[in-house]
């Protein structure tokens, strides 16, 4: 009913802009990883359609933690620092079975 999983990043390797299938609790061991948040805002005309707004960016060092759950969980991560970042993340699902714990991949927000 939850997953384990290391994640070892390269210094700026970061992911897709993404959200999630289950809550998760992540922690820093080595490095530092950014995230930028971001909300899906409405679409403001006829025929237009929902746009990405980043509504904050956080730097987690090493021994931080954060957290989050489904909906409002849109972001991105970054390993931000200049060596290799290691992180914990423990997911409320079995991301084994899954294939991943990305539950949609967002195109970058323009403009
Ligand atoms: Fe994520």
């Amino acid at each position: 009913s939850f997953s384990v999983v290391a994640l070892v990043w390269l210094p700026g390797q970061e992911t897709a802009i993404h959200d999630h299938v289950s809550w998760c609790v992540a922690g820093v061991h080595e490095g530092a990883e950014s995230e930028i948040r971001y909300r899906l805002a409405p679409a403001i005309a006829p025929g237009s359609s929902a746009r990405l707004v980043a509504t904050e960016e956080v730097v987690n060092g090493q021994g931080d933690v954060c957290g989050f759950a489904p909906p409002g969980d849109i972001h991105k991560v970054r390993n931000s620092c200049r060596t290799k970042a290691i992180s914990l993340h423990v997911y409320g699902a079995d991301v084994s079975r899954l294939g991943s714990s990305v539950r949609r991949v967002y195109p970058e927000p323009t403009g």
